[in-house]
């Protein structure tokens, strides 16, 4: 864990972290009517062959004008092609990342933050509980595992949102659901016309799933109602904090640990974060 009160060494070999990559977008996928992911190739041929990033990080987009906002990076470390981000409407940034189109050019400071503990779940059975927006995380790390299958045990894949139209990521899906090596459920809150998949709340159907929690590892990200639940669920089912992984949504600015703009007591989200074990942020309950 890093000091959240000192500052990071200067190291002037290390390329300015302020610094963004010039980068241009291949292609922008419309995931849903709020929700759009962009693929893009840092413009230096070089820095994107060597660019280096673990499952969980996250980078600043940046938009000449306009500002910086954080994305996790959602595709994975073993598929060097492009980067993908995927941005949820919400105020100026991602609005204005809405608007642009295959060809644009934008600014990446990346990789920020730490990354899921994939090592320590080599050889355990990995249940994935997403909602909404929240799959992003949880894609980099599915992708990642599915390329590295043989060091995983079962692999479930929960995934849900209030409607079929609020589902990101069906190409994966359609992908996922071909194959015999993991489980998907797809759940919608209500009933729709022509769903073939669960109708329920995710914690509902997490409980009627029943997966194991022996030799077992949750990962969840999603609406903050959505992970109460969820966390109560996976108790019942014998889940303890230490087996409870899940990545933070808390403001960022710098990304380096220097701003303060993300602490949470003496921890920063930017550099201790954003994933965090259920346990991690128990001690850290009484200061957010
Ligand atoms: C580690 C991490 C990973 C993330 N990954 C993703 C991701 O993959 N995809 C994604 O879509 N988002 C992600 N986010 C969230 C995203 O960074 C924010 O939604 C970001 O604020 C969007 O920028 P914006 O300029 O469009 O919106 P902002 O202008 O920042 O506004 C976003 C929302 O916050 C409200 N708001 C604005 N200013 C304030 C304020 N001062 N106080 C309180 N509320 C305010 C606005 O009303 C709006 O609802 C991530 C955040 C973090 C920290
Ligand atoms: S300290 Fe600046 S974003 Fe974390």
């Amino acid at each position: 864990m890093a000091d959240a009160y000192t500052l990071p060494a200067y190291d002037p070999g290390q390329r300015n972290p302020y610094l963004p990559y010039a980068a241009t977008i291949l292609e922008v996928i419309t995931e849903t009517y709020n929700i759009k992911s962009f693929r893009i190739r840092l413009d230096d041929e070089k820095a994107h062959r060597e660019f280096a990033f673990e499952p969980g990080q996250v980078g600043q987009l940046s938009l000449f004008g306009v500002g910086e906002s954080t994305f996790v990076i959602n595709s994975s470390p073993t598929r060097k092609e492009y980067l993908q981000f995927s941005a949820m409407r919400a105020g100026e940034v991602t609005t204005a990342l809405h608007g642009l189109q295959a060809g644009d050019k934008i600014g990446v400071r990346a990789p920020l933050g730490n990354h899921f503990p994939y090592k320590d779940m080599q050889g355990k059975d990995i249940i994935f509980i997403g909602g909404g927006i929240g799959m992003a995380p949880l894609r980099t790390l599915l992708l990642f595992m599915l390329d590295n299958r043989k060091d995983y045990g079962g692999i479930t894949v929960l995934y849900g949102a209030k409607s079929p139209e609020d589902l990101s990521f069906m190409y994966d899906f359609k992908e996922w659901m071909a194959r015999d090596d993991i489980k998907v459920v797809l759940t919608i809150d209500k009933e729709a016309p022509g769903w073939e998949h669960k109708v329920g709340l995710i914690p509902n159907v997490l409980t009627e799933l029943d997966p194991g929690a022996d030799n077992a590892v949750a990962v969840t990200c999603g609406p903050p109602i959505m992970i109460k639940f969820v966390l109560q669920a996976l108790k019942k089912l014998g889940f303890n904090d230490e087996q409870i992984v899940t990545t933070l949504e808390k403001r960022m600015k710098c990304g380096i640990g220097i701003c303060g703009r993300c602490n949470i007591g003496d921890k920063y989200v930017c550099i201790d974060g954003p994933v965090f074990t259920q346990a991690q942020l128990n001690k850290m309950a009484n200061e957010m």
